[in-house]
């Protein structure tokens, strides 16, 4: 496992943590983490891929500038990191919920370079007021009191309750990655996330091959509303992974991985 540095698209420096040969499957990590939410899948898929995990802007090692950036900059960001990793190459571009959006910004934009897309713990539609509001308060709670502050009770919202009796490992790693995010980069993500576009209208359209994946667990994207949208793309197969909450892969590596790699194989 290797950490290099890549140049973003507004002079940006992205982090990036790669391990692994063959074709390239990029994981795009949820808020308020950093590539350690995908340790278990640089470990076990790095068997059969070049599995690479960008950092977003101001997480992990990567930079913050200090003009505000939307879900769109992201999603070019994930481009110079393929073009940078990947040259000619298609990826499979897999995303957890705030990185699921930035997924769907990248098929919207960059979709001839993918060869499949996974989306995981996430949703196509864009904030209600309601929502986009309370965004901006926690953004304004993490630049006046802290991040700390702003993430208050989060991991217990994030983490289904089996991970939160039975998974002591997961719980600490959950809490490491959320004492480690900035005020800063808590606000801007929440800003970014709050003039998300949706693009419910365009899942039908979508080509590439896609599996979607649910918790049973997960109290922010409920598996009931994931299965209504999941159908809406042609070539979407749904995969549900059980007593699991909001961070799949992290809080059930082995079942997640292996749907993925049944998914990939089967491409
Ligand atoms: C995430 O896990 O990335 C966030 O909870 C996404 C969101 O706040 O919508």
């Amino acid at each position: 496992m290797h950490r290099l540095s890549i140049l973003g698209k507004q002079g940006q420096s992205i982090s990036v943590v790669a391990c692994g040969q063959g074709p390239m499957l990029m994981l795009l990590h949820g808020f308020p983490l950093d590539h350690r939410m995908w340790s278990e899948q640089l470990h076990t898929l790095s068997q059969d891929y070049h599995v690479i995990a960008p950092e977003f802007r101001g997480f992990g090692q990567s930079t913050l500038a200090d003009a505000p950036y939307t879900l769109a900059d992201l999603a070019e960001d994930v481009e110079c990191v393929r073009q940078h990793l990947a040259n000619q190459q298609q990826i499979h571009l897999c995303g957890l919920s705030m990185g699921g959006y930035v997924a769907l910004e990248y098929v919207a934009r960059f979709g001839n370079h993918l060869g499949s897309l996974i989306l995981s713990n996430t949703k196509p539609n864009a904030d209600n007021a309601e929502a986009s509001a309370g965004r901006l308060a926690m953004a304004d709670v993490a630049r006046a009191e802290g991040a700390q502050a702003a993430l208050q009770g989060f991991s217990d919202r994030i983490l289904g309750p089996t991970s939160r009796e039975e998974r002591p490992q997961v719980v600490s790693l959950v809490h490491q990655m959320l004492r480690s995010a900035s005020a800063e980069a808590v606000a801007r993500a929440q800003h970014a996330m709050a003039v998300r576009r949706d693009f419910c209208e365009s899942l039908g359209g979508f080509s590439w091959p896609t599996l979607v994946v649910a918790g049973d667990e997960d109290a922010l994207c409920p598996l009931d509303a994931t299965r209504d949208w999941s159908r809406r793309i042609p070539k979407a197969q749904l995969a549900i992974i059980e007593r699991c909450g909001h961070l799949s892969p992290l809080e059930s590596p082995q079942a997640f991985n292996s749907r993925v790699l049944q998914f990939l194989h089967s491409i």
